[in-house]
């Protein structure tokens, strides 16, 4: 018995950086996991303070932003902890205001439409982030010694430039980004250019803001391409995947050895596409089986996803068959992180995101 407990405790230990060498492609001998939305009104803890306080506050007060990004280490362990913090962000450094507003979600109130409005926007050379996010330096900093002292990794994350765009030309969530498209035609039928200029503006702020947040102490950088679902393949290689690949390549060029990640939700049909994002892994929606994203990425790239969220709903057994079959058929621990294929959703039971990061921990592929 004692064997045993002392197994548990070793289980649960942590491994400061197996998050990072398996999205390196470095060899593990577990799967690392981490959830996105991590951190949510899931869990009743966090809800004390999303009933209270409006998300702007919670984000960039640093005293919640780091009790909220740990609440969720603490319950559960995961192997790494994510700044609780937005994609939108960063957007009042271009002079872009948002809110999120309860029922609705997040709304932003400068209008882009058009080659003026991109024009009129904050010169991206000279955003200083300690001046205009000030917060982000004392969130990451303490998060980074709190993540050493917990033995995990420390995660930052920014949008992709389309998403971010779209947001911003939409105002809020939208379900067919007309007003984006329309700008992507006029922009393909040479009456404008106003979709070229702001994607490359985002694309550098977006990068350097990834630096930043490096240079204040995450570890690991998540490209959030939320948005991908509105995009043909055609769009997708036109639009939204140059500009993420500039970002991109700011990041890898300052820091070659901090490992980047793509995720495109609702990118799955365009797959191949992906091979190329200049990303060390690519993440994965759960609309596409584990072991064909496998297939079409190679055996090489290190990829992360895909369990369903809505799993979590279902029965222990569930759960963790659902693990050990996303593990198995992305080839076993070993260039692989595992994940959801999107966010944590509201209502989850709390418990069951205990049993998926118990049983990713435990479980070693089907040869093990
Ligand atoms: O735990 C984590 O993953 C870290 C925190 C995180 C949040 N947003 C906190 C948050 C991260 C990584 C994000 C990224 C984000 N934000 C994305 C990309 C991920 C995805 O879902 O594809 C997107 C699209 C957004 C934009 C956004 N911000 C939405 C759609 C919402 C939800 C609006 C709502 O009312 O439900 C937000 C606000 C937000 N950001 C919440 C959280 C936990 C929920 C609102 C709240 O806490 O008040």
């Amino acid at each position: 018995e004692a064997a045993a407990v002392q197994e548990d405790v070793a289980s649960n230990a942590g491994d400061r950086d197996i998050l990072i060498r398996a999205a390196r492609g470095e060899q593990v001998d577990r799967t690392p996991v981490w959830l996105m939305r991590q951190a949510g009104r899931y869990m009743s803890d966090f809800r004390q303070y999303s009933d209270k306080y409006p998300f702007r506050e919670r984000s960039e007060t640093p005293s919640m932003a780091i009790e909220l990004s740990l609440q969720c280490h603490r319950a559960y362990g995961m192997d790494g902890i994510i700044m609780f913090s937005d994609i939108l962000t960063p957007l009042p450094t271009l002079g872009i205001e948002f809110d999120v507003v309860k029922g609705i979600g997040p709304v932003i109130s400068t209008e882009v439409r058009n080659d003026e409005d991109v024009a009129k926007l904050a010169d991206v050379a000279d955003v200083d982030f300690d001046k205009t996010l000030p917060f982000i330096r004392e969130i990451l900093g303490t998060l980074s010694k709190e993540a050493e002292e917990a033995n995990t990794s420390l995660i930052g994350f920014v949008g992709a430039p389309f998403t971010l765009a779209s947001y911003t030309i939409e105002g809020k969530s939208s379900k067919h980004c007309l007003r984006t498209k329309k700008m992507m035609m006029a922009d393909d039928d040479g009456s404008s250019t106003a979709m070229a200029t702001f994607l490359d503006k985002l694309a550098t702020m977006i990068g350097n803001y990834g630096c930043h947040q490096i240079e204040c102490g995450a570890q690991v950088i998540q490209v959030f391409e939320s948005w991908a679902h509105q995009l043909s393949p055609k769009q997708f290689e036109q639009f939204a995947k140059p500009a993420a690949q500039k970002a991109i390549k700011i990041i890898k060029e300052k820091y070659p050895d901090v490992p980047v990640i793509y995720f495109a939700n609702g990118g799955s049909s365009y797959l191949e596409c992906q091979r190329d994002m200049g990303a060390d892994m690519i993440a994965v929606d759960w609309s596409v089986d584990m072991a064909e994203a496998r297939k079409i990425l190679g055996p090489d790239i290190p990829i992360s996803g895909n369990v369903d969220p809505t799993i979590l709903f279902g029965t222990k057994e569930q759960i963790e068959e659902a693990v050990r079959e996303c593990i198995d058929k992305a080839g076993g621990p070993g260039k692989h992180l595992l994940n959801l294929g999107h966010g944590v959703m509201q209502g989850t039971p709390e418990e069951a995101v205990g049993w998926l990061v118990d049983e990713c921990k435990r479980y070693k592929g089907k040869d093990a």
